[in-house]
């Protein structure tokens, strides 16, 4: 069975109090997740330590990191690796979310690094693929997708595949409010299931999960993950309300 999972991306968002609070409300509502559903916390880096701690004391709910470096460890200021954020328990890393490739020059090569040094050291990726508007008002999205997947993600084995979330993240609808409509998601996630089958086979695309990001709301996510080959969502701006959050957990199908 696929996971559905509801991850709240909070980007560079929040204080360390504003953090405690927010997480605190949500975990402290009776979630009642079913079988084979999770819900993931991206946090910014300092909130880690914290958000582990809490998000322990609950079955099936995870922290990610919203990015690690592509080196193993050495003379590079700043950066984060895989081998530090598994040693304090996170358990997911978002990488190549479109923010980071626009803004930090991260090539589809540079990710497929990134995602070999989470894989290395047990952590999952939480891959991010999606075009920019320019593309869809092509109709290139879907061969501009498939470069994605191919050059960050068939290097894998098909075991390591398996420990991949790919979020199809259409960039014209990322903090716009400008959601995708549930037949453009369902289109893109079809499609790109289909990619992971010509390459890993029919079992592997089956059990991956896809998540849909891009102006995910309480009041759309309901529609938006019942949609066949929709596992869920990743959730900017919503997932800094805890009302709304709580709202798109429940609209997990
Ligand atoms: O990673 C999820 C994020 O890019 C979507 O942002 O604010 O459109 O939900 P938002």
């Amino acid at each position: 069975m696929r996971k559905q999972i509801a991850a709240a991306n909070w980007k560079m968002n929040l204080n360390a109090d504003e953090a405690h609070q927010l997480l605190t409300k949500i975990l402290h509502t009776k979630l009642a997740l079913k079988p084979g559903q999770e819900i993931i916390f991206a946090v910014p880096f300092p909130y880690i330590s914290m958000a582990v701690k809490k998000c322990a004391e609950h079955n099936n709910v995870f922290v990610a990191a919203q990015n690690c470096s592509d080196k193993t460890s050495g003379a590079y200021t700043g950066e984060t690796s895989a081998i530090m954020l598994q040693s304090v328990g996170v358990q997911y890393v978002i990488i190549g979310h479109s923010e980071r490739r626009e803004y930090f020059n991260e090539t589809n090569e540079v990710l497929a690094k990134k995602i070999d040094q989470c894989l290395s050291h047990g952590l999952k990726p939480l891959f991010c693929c999606g075009e920019p508007l320019s593309i869809r008002e092509e109709g290139k999205e879907k061969e501009f997708v498939a470069e994605q997947l191919k050059q960050s993600l068939y290097h894998l084995t098909a075991d390591q595949l398996q420990q991949i979330v790919i979020a199809y993240e259409p960039i014209w609808a990322i903090g716009t409010g400008k959601t995708a409509t549930t037949q453009q998601a369902q289109d893109m996630h079809a499609f790109i299931r289909q990619q992971i089958e010509l390459k890993y086979g029919h079992h592997i695309a089956q059990t991956i999960s896809i998540l849909y990001g891009g102006s995910v709301k309480a009041a759309n996510a309901k529609d938006l993950f019942s949609q066949p080959d929709v596992d869920g969502g990743l959730v900017g701006g919503a997932s800094l309300n805890a009302e709304e959050f709580i709202t798109i957990i429940q609209s997990l199908d």
